[in-house]
This record gives C-alpha cells, structure tokens and sequence, in this order.
C-alpha cells in the first residue's frame, strides 16, 4: 500500500529565540526540494509558531508540540485546537512520553486531546512507546496496545486520515541508542496489527506509522527502508537544519 514517507521534527524546548528558530527554518525549507521523497513537519514552541510558518510557506507543515483539550475557560497556560486553527496551525503532537512523563498526561487527558483536535478538523501524531524496563520485561506490544487503545478511543474510522502514530520507545529518545531497524520494524508490524483489529485492513494500511528515538543522517535510511516505518518523529537532529536535510532526503 503506497504511503508517502512522512518526516517529522520535534523541536521541543528549543532554540532559545525567534531569531534562531527562523533561521533554523530557513535552513530546514531550504532542504525541502521537489526531489525530496517525503511530506515534512516540524512541531515548534507555540511562540515560534506563526513566524516560522511563514519562513518555510507551503514547504514545511507546521505545528504545536501539544495542546490543552478544553476550548475556552479557567486553564492558565493552556492553548486550544481552536486558537492554534485561528492562526493557521492545524496540527499537532499528543502523547508524547515527555508530556506523559514530565507534566503527568494520563492516556485519558491525551485521548481528549486527541478527540479535541479531530473534531476542529486538525491532525494529530499520537506518540506511543514503552520504557526500558517494559522492553525489557517483553511488554512493548502490551504497552503499544494499552496506549493506542486508550488515546484513540472514541475516535471514529472516519477521522483516521487525520491519525498519524509515531512509536518512540523511551529508552531510545535522546540517549543516542536507536532501535535497529529489525526491533522498530516488529513493533511497527504489531502496532499496524493493532490498528487493523481496531478500524479494519484498510485504515491499518493508509495510517502512517513514524519511528521516534535518536533517528539521525546515519540511522534514517535502515529504518526507512523497513516495509511499516513510514518516516520519523526526530527530536534532537531537527535542530541541525543540515543533518535534518539530509534526513529529510533519505535514500528512498
Ligand atoms: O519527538 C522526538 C523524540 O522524542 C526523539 O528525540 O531524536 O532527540 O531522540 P531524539
């Protein structure tokens, strides 16, 4: 089933100004040609936000690294689909282990975020994984099934087109150990398994599944060239607008 490769950039708490961040977008857009075999995003600090979509224009989908479910009311710092949609932003992460981790996002409050963001028409790449120990005790499909269960729940098949899932397994985001391609692609294999019990062969076959953790120019074409790893979520190397390019453009 033909996806195209999909290449994601996670900025999270960086760089330090605007001037940087758009200078580091220039750099990344630059790299984006009609030759490169994949779409490409880049999820930016909210403040980043507008001024880096302008830097890069249609090149570059842009968008936030998180999002608070509720539209309007009593949540200080939150931001909403609807305010990020208002500005042109219509994507975002979910679920990504360091909001779960670091700012306590159960599977519950990122399901809603995910609901949330479907309903105002804007796409989601709920992020999945294990840690080290639940690798180790053997429970990475348990855990890769408790989570896209829970964070997609209630989410009907026909909004799936606006479902991308990166597996990020924890122990492999920012340590530099990346999963061999051999261990991402039988993840990538169970969580398309996953997807297929829930929503059917079709859906199973057109969601784009991304690998997350330490993807770097050396590590993306093995992991590419696997038949169910649909591009990466990279965190650390999107910050290297060359080393970014040339993951972008990956042998294909
Ligand atoms: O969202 C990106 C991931 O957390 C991977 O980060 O490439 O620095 O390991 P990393």
């Amino acid at each position: 089933y033909a996806r195209k490769a999909f290449i994601t950039g996670n900025w999270k708490l960086n760089p330090q100004t605007k001037d940087e961040a758009i200078e580091l977008a220039t750099g990344i857009a630059s790299a984006v040609t009609d030759d490169s075999p994949c779409d490409v995003a880049l999820f930016v600090p909210f403040p980043y936000i507008e001024s880096v979509q302008e830097t890069v224009g249609d090149k570059v989908i842009i968008g936030a690294e998180a999002t608070t479910p509720q539209i309007n009311g009593a949540f200080t710092g939150g931001v909403s689909p609807v305010m990020l949609k208002s500005i042109g932003c219509t994507w975002a992460l979910a679920g990504h282990s360091e909001r779960r981790v670091i700012f306590k996002e159960s599977d519950e409050e990122i399901n809603e975020q995910c609901k949330m963001l479907i309903e105002h028409d804007m796409n989601v790449v709920l992020c999945i994984g294990e840690t080290l120990e639940e690798f180790e005790k053997e429970l990475v499909g348990a855990v890769c099934e408790i989570q896209l269960k829970k964070g997609l729940a209630g989410i009907d098949k026909k909004d799936l087109d606006k479902v991308t899932i990166a597996y990020e397994p924890v122990w492999a985001i920012g340590t530099g150990k990346v999963a061999t391609p051999e261990i991402a692609q039988s993840v990538h294999e169970t969580i398309r398994g996953i997807l297929k019990g829930m929503y059917g062969e079709k859906i199973a076959d057109s969601t784009r599944i991304l690998y997350g953790g330490s993807v770097s120019p050396e590590s993306v074409d093995g992991l590419v060239a696997k038949p169910d790893i649909d591009g990466a979520l990279v965190g650390g190397a999107s910050l290297n607008a060359e080393g970014f390019g040339r993951i972008i453009n990956h042998e294909s």
